[in-house]
């Protein structure tokens, strides 16, 4: 990807990340910080909404694509009807049926379904609600970085300074330290999709450091070691 952005877009993901215009998607503009101090609650507490996969694509064009052609990248196509049918024989699912619209499904198969600025289920005529909802779709970036609403800010302000910064800032803002017990919740053998005899996903540094199952890993240019 390359820093080297003009006035133009350089404007456009300001506008975009400060929530003023939209580029191209259904995002709602993030919410008045929910932080009021003396009110007795703790930053911990402060709700972020969900953002969509595709606004991590503008900056992070490389990780997407990989992310993209990863069985994460296509795990919620994998609910409609026919596709991974043996599978689905096997654990005792209707290959014919979709299952696309189901609550049961789109827990792990989509990103933040039932919070806010998380996947909705669109209905069939409703074009602006599809174009939303398809940037939610399968285990998007913020299923495992968390949702984007805070600290996609602070990343346009750093993006746009090319300036120098340091984990905790962006952590601070929202992003998820990424821990195996994440992958585990999803990971579960009790999950309706996954065979009995199946054995249990092996989460260890190494899983997160190569990508295996989401996506490549590429150096970072700003974050100070
Ligand atoms: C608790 C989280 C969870 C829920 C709920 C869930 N899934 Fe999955 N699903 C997963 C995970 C994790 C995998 C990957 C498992 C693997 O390949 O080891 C998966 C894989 C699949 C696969 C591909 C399996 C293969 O080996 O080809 C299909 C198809 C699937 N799920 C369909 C569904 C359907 C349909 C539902 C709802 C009835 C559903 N899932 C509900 C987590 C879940
Ligand atoms: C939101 C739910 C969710 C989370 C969180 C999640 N996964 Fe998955 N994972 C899935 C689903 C669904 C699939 C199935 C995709 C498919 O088969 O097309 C999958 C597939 C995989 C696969 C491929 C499995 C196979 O048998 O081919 C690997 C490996 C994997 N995940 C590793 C991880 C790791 C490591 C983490 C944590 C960093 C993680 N996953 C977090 C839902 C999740
Ligand atoms: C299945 C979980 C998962 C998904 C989905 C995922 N990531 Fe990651 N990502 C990780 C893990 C694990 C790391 C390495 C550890 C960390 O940074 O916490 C990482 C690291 C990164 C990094 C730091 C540089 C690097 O390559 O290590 C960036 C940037 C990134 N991811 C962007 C994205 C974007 C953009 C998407 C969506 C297109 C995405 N990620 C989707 C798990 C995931
Ligand atoms: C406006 C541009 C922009 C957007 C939008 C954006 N990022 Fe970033 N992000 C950056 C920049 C710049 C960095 C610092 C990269 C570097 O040091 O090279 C970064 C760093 C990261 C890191 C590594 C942080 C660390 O220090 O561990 C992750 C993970 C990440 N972004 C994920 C995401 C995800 C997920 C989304 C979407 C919800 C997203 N980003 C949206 C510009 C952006």
């Amino acid at each position: 990807m390359s820093y080297s952005i003009n006035m133009s877009f350089g404007l456009l993901v300001l506008l975009a990340i400060s929530g003023i215009v939209v580029v191209g998607q259904d995002f709602k503009p993030a919410p008045p910080p929910p932080l009021v101090p003396g009110e007795g609650r703790q930053a911990q507490e402060v709700v972020h909404e969900y953002v969509g996969s595709k606004k991590c694509r503008m900056c992070h064009g490389q990780w997407h694509k990989s992310w993209q052609k990863s069985v994460k990248g296509q795990s919620f196509q994998i609910l409609k009807p026919g596709a991974r049918a043996e599978h689905k024989r096997k654990v005792g699912l209707d290959p014919k049926r979709d299952y696309t619209s189901e609550a049961a499904c789109l827990t792990c198969h989509t990103v933040g379904f039932g919070q806010p600025g998380g996947y909705r289920i669109a209905l069939p005529n409703d074009e602006k609600a599809k174009r939303f909802a398809a940037t939610r779709e399968g285990v998007g970036c913020e299923a495992c970085h968390g949702p984007g609403g805070g600290f996609t800010q602070v990343m346009g302000d750093i993006y746009l300074k090319e300036r120098p910064y340091e984990q905790q800032e962006v952590r601070r803002a929202g992003l998820r330290s990424i821990e195996p017990q994440l992958c585990l919740d999803c990971h579960d053998s009790k999950a309706p999709c996954i065979a009995d005899d199946s054995p249990p996903l092996k989460v260890d540094d190494d899983a997160l450091r190569t990508g295996l199952g989401f996506h490549q890993h590429f150096p970072l240019r700003f974050r100070k070691q």
